[in-house]
């Protein structure tokens, strides 16, 4: 494991190497999901938050917990059901007979990494919470403001079938989620790979060993903050957003902040796949999970096969993208 403190910078190469690394662990763990597993990784680095959405069993608690293990975070865990309170994420004040005064308790939000699962289960109040969590890195308990570790990073599950009872998330809350991710049926060898590992290791659980730590975390999130994005890529980012508010089947578009959460995303892929600049096939490799759930189709067209993929499907087919890039 490579331990840093927070005077550490590390190089291009060694943050590459280190985010490879992560991903050969999780790997170890869950079976296939290259692609989805390298774009949550691509939103941890670039200091985003995650949407997983998919059915029920198809690995997203075991690739949260095995990030947090690869990562060297602190796990924790809340199931957002629909009693849930704000203060059973946050804590709240307890009364201490010993010293006859209330002390803070913490609640499930202060972890380096927190897996909020099936948060469409719970009602607003509550999903307000977290998302304020999300945005602030801070919570207010009576008045009282406590910082939440740095890094905090949210991997939240929500199922994509509309049960009775769901709450599902408001497009500006959506926002706040740099990236959603599927994870998908895994092929028919990569099932039985799922059958014969856990066969041969007679176990439930899978655990893998730790590439760095909460302050290697942050040095690679530094690192990423220093890849290049050429004026060209910056601007074919920005085209694409605005293509998404212009497409005809839309109501409303990605904002600004899609813009930007597409340069970051691209970032943070970047580093992944080995540059320490972005180049336009980054920025096409992180659109769909960056752009879709910021889309709001228009309502008459609920019916039909009409998406927010579908529309990024679309205007990377029409946006030209820049030319090769030239890199010394
Ligand atoms: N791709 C995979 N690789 C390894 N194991 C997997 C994979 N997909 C599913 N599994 C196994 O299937 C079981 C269910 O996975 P898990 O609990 O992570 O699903 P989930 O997506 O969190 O489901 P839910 O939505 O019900 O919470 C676990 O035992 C897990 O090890
Ligand atoms: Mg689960």
């Amino acid at each position: 494991m490579t331990t840093s403190d927070d005077t550490t910078t590390l190089t291009h190469a060694e943050a590459a190497a280190i985010a490879q690394e992560v991903l050969e662990q999780v790997g170890r763990a869950v079976v296939g999901k290259q692609k989805p597993l390298g774009l949550v990784l691509a939103a941890i680095l670039a200091k985003g938050h995650v949407l997983i959405e998919d059915f029920p069993g198809l690995g997203k608690t075991l690739a949260a917990r095995t990030f947090a293990q690869a990562l060297g975070l602190d796990f924790s865990r809340a199931q957002f059901t629909p009693d849930l309170l704000p203060a059973d994420l946050t804590g709240s004040y307890i009364y201490d007979q010993r010293v006859s005064e209330f002390s803070f308790r913490r609640g499930p939000l202060f972890a380096g990494l927190l897996l909020a699962d099936e948060i469409n289960r719970t009602p607003p109040k509550t999903q307000a919470a977290l998302l304020e969590a999300m945005q602030e890195g801070q919570v207010t308990v009576e008045g009282e403001t406590h910082p939440l570790p740095v890094p905090f990073h949210v991997l939240a599950t929500a199922n994509p079938v509309e049960y009775e009872g769901t709450y599902p998330l408001p497009e500006a809350q959506l926002d706040r989620f740099l990236l959603r991710v599927g994870f998908g049926y895994p092929t028919t060898d990569e099932e039985y790979a799922v059958v014969a590992r856990r066969l041969e290791r007679q176990r439930e659980e899978v655990s893998v060993e730790a590439v760095t730590d909460a302050a290697g975390v942050r040095a690679l999130q530094a690192a990423v903050e220093r890849i290049k994005v050429d004026e060209s890529v910056g601007r074919y980012c920005v085209a694409l957003a605005e293509a998404t508010r212009d497409h005809q089947d839309v109501l409303i578009g990605a904002s600004p902040r899609g813009s930007l959460g597409l340069v970051l995303a691209a970032r943070g892929w970047a580093l992944v796949r080995g540059r320490d600049y972005v180049i336009p096939e980054d920025v096409k490799a992180v659109a769909g999970a960056v752009l879709a759930h910021r889309i709001t189709v228009k309502p008459e067209l609920w019916m039909t096969k009409a998406s927010g993929s579908r529309v990024v499907e679309a205007v990377l087919a029409s946006v030209p993208a820049p030319g090769a890039l030239e890199h010394r």
